[in-house]
């Protein structure tokens, strides 16, 4: 049985879906989406996801393609057919298929919806988890709603590719003063050599991660100090702990940034803890 992907009504092989070339997604990134986890066979923070898609949906004035029953029910039953236990849902919304006008096309068009997902046999290696990984910096050259989950991701494609050719895992974006807003696909976060938790506010300059907020509360019931605020590059250097989240890393320790060690340049025991707290609740949750 060939892997499916779902697309606008109907359950195609993989390898042949595809989307006409006037999709607005394709023409001007006008579209949306978001990344779930599936931990044997359990959602992580599904309903956290489905309301963040419904506020980027609303920032562009985008319709839901249909109903949050019958989307359930489409994504469940991709999820079925394809036999994912442990792996990624993708979801993307377009503002759908119309002559290429830079204006929102008649009303009359809907919006576009592509569902896939991935199989994984695990989300991070034994040596990310064992050894961490690394960040470097670099500029945050983005647009200024960040906190829309946009197919727009131009800056993102290249930050990373400039961490993967230095030999690490992601790339932190730093605003003008020196602080850093995120990872081009993860959010940051450090541990402060007092023990303090601490991660950017999310406003518009950042997304707000599903994980993070996951964390934040984790965090609140374990007590620990935390600060929800921006930290520069010099204060992650001088950090105890730093970490990544999002959907697909969890919490990801951070070991070196810039080619420096952070701390004694081993993961940090509140990521790990936070990580493994993180995997409780998922499987706590209805599948
Ligand atoms: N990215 N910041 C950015 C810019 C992101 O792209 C992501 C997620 C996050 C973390 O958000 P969450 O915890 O809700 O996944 C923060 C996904 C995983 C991706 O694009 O693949």
């Amino acid at each position: 049985m060939p892997r499916l992907a779902y697309v606008n009504g109907r359950y195609l092989p993989h390898a042949e879906a595809r989307v006409p070339v006037e999709d607005r997604g394709y023409q001007f990134a006008d579209g949306v989406y978001e990344v779930v986890a599936i931990v044997d066979g359990r959602f992580a923070d599904f309903e956290g996801h489905m309301a963040r898609l419904g506020r980027s949906l609303g920032a562009l004035r985008i319709d839901w393609p249909m109903s949050r029953p019958a989307l359930e029910l489409v994504i469940r039953e991709l999820i079925r057919r394809n036999g994912v236990k442990t792996g990624l849902l993708y979801l993307q919304i377009s503002r759908g298929v119309a002559p290429r006008e830079f204006k929102f096309p008649d009303p009359r068009v809907r919006p576009s919806l592509v569902l896939t997902t991935r199989t994984l046999g695990r989300f991070a290696t034994p040596a990310q988890l064992e050894a961490g990984v690394g960040v470097i910096t670099i500029p945050d050259i983005r647009w200024l709603r960040r906190d829309i989950k946009s197919v727009a991701l131009l800056p993102q494609v290249l930050g990373k590719q400039q961490a993967v050719e230095a030999g690490c895992f992601e790339a932190w974006m730093v605003d003008g003063e020196g602080r850093v807003t995120e990872g081009c696909s993860s959010n940051a976060w450090i541990v402060t050599a007092a023990g303090t938790l601490v991660t950017r506010h999310a406003d518009n300059l950042i997304l707000n991660g599903v994980t993070r907020l996951s964390l934040l509360r984790l965090a609140e019931r374990f007590g620990v100090a935390t600060e929800v605020r921006p930290f520069t590059v010099a204060e992650a250097a001088a950090a105890r702990e730093a970490f990544v989240s999002s959907a697909t890393t969890f919490a990801l320790p951070v070991t070196r940034i810039d080619g420096r060690p952070v701390g004694d340049g081993r993961p940090g025991a509140l990521t790990l803890r936070l990580r493994a707290a993180y995997l409780d609740a998922v499987a706590g949750e209805r599948s």
